[in-house]
């Protein structure tokens, strides 16, 4: 029986205080401290969620001993320090996603999480939810036949701010770090299953994209090749705005997933949509209620620790590595690069 976690939550931005709500809303942990830059924010977040200790350093919160697992939400390439440190302090780990800015960063954060015996998690809530682990049993049972193609899309639009989290060069901005992620995961995922395991690297991949004036990928397109010939048509961007659904194309109907990203994301129902050839009506399959989106996560984080990685279809370390490695891929192939990776 999991219980009684003891989270420190390391950084408090917009992630953080929807991760706050979702640890009050577990039953199985309890946020214990809060680390940021600055006091000030530490105690005006620890206010906010009622939280006990609060420290005005990220080296203060993992030194606190009351800390069993550390939440990593700051923004991308402060992924791998503050993980390697937790690592390093016996914490185990979830970290936001993607767990660093290349897999460089996160083969050296697993190297970490493995030498200090500890657990690590890349956060993608949608792999904890029921409604991904119902799509990899209808997958499993062939509902669609044999899978031949996928289109999965994660686009946003923002007002557009050179110095902001998500269009700064120095912090990692564009599509393909922030939301790129996602279809990506997704993508091995389904091809993955279709092919009989639990993810699958391409074999191919090509893209195009644009960068704007902060040199980020404002929007970007890529095309993939999985084994088992299944192709996949992906898409991210924060600059337009786009329908973020995922469609799976078989031999015998597809599956359309309206919300793939954050199923019922405040706790309810969620619902997605088999269609059979010949058949004029959709089957509906429908998941819940289910609780809020992050709590589920941290649930499925205290129940894994024994276990150091979770199980599929949430993110194991060889999993997050074969994403880092796509995105590294789709980066190369529009010409990303980042001023502090030159
Ligand atoms: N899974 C999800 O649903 C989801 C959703 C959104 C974002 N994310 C991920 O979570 C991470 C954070 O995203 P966010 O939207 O929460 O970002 P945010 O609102 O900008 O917050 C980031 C926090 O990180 C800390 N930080 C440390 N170094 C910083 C720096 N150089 N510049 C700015 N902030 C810095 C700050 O906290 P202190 O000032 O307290 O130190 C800041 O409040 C990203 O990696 C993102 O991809 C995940």
């Amino acid at each position: 029986m999991a219980a009684d976690l003891n989270w420190g939550i390391l950084g408090t931005g917009g992630i953080a205080k929807a991760f706050a709500r979702g640890v009050a809303e577990s039953t199985t942990g309890r946020l214990v401290a809060v680390g940021s830059r600055s006091q000030k924010s530490a105690e005006e977040f620890a206010a906010q969620f009622n939280v006990p200790h609060r420290h005005g350093s990220y080296e203060a919160l993992l030194a606190d001993p009351q800390v069993h697992a550390v939440y990593i939400s700051t923004p991308h390439p402060c992924h791998k320090e503050w993980a390697i440190k937790s690592a390093e302090a016996g914490k185990h780990i979830l970290c936001e996603k993607p767990i660093g800015v290349n897999a460089a960063e996160a083969s050296a954060m697993i190297d970490a999480a493995r030498r200090h015996d500890v657990f690590l998690m890349e956060a993608f809530m949608y792999r904890c939810h029921p409604q991904t682990h119902r799509l990899v049993e209808l997958l499993r049972q062939k509902v669609i036949g044999d899978v031949r193609a996928i289109q999965a899309t994660f686009s946003f639009a923002v007002p557009f701010d050179a110095s902001s989290r998500l269009l700064s060069n120095d912090l990692a901005g564009g599509g393909i770090l922030d939301v790129g992620c996602y279809p990506v995961s997704m993508a091995r995922l389904v091809a993955g299953v279709a092919n009989g395991r639990n993810f699958a690297e391409p074999i191919e991949l090509q893209a195009v994209g644009h960068l704007g004036t902060t040199g980020v990928d404002e929007y970007t397109a890529a095309v993939l090749k999985f084994p088992g010939d299944i192709i996949a048509q992906l898409s991210a961007g924060v600059q337009v705005e786009q329908e973020n659904a995922v469609r799976i194309y078989g031999t015998k109907g597809h599956i359309h997933l309206p919300t793939p990203w954050a199923p019922a994301r405040n706790g309810g129902m969620s619902k997605f949509f088999v269609h059979h050839a010949g058949e004029e009506h959709p089957q509906e399959i429908v998941t819940g209620p289910t609780p809020f989106l992050y709590s589920i996560e941290a649930g499925l984080v205290a129940e894994s620790i024994p276990r150091r990685q979770a199980a599929p279809p949430a993110m194991s370390w060889d999993d997050t590595l074969g994403n880092m490695r796509t995105l590294d891929q789709w980066r190369k192939a529009i010409g990303l690069r980042y001023r502090f990776e030159v």
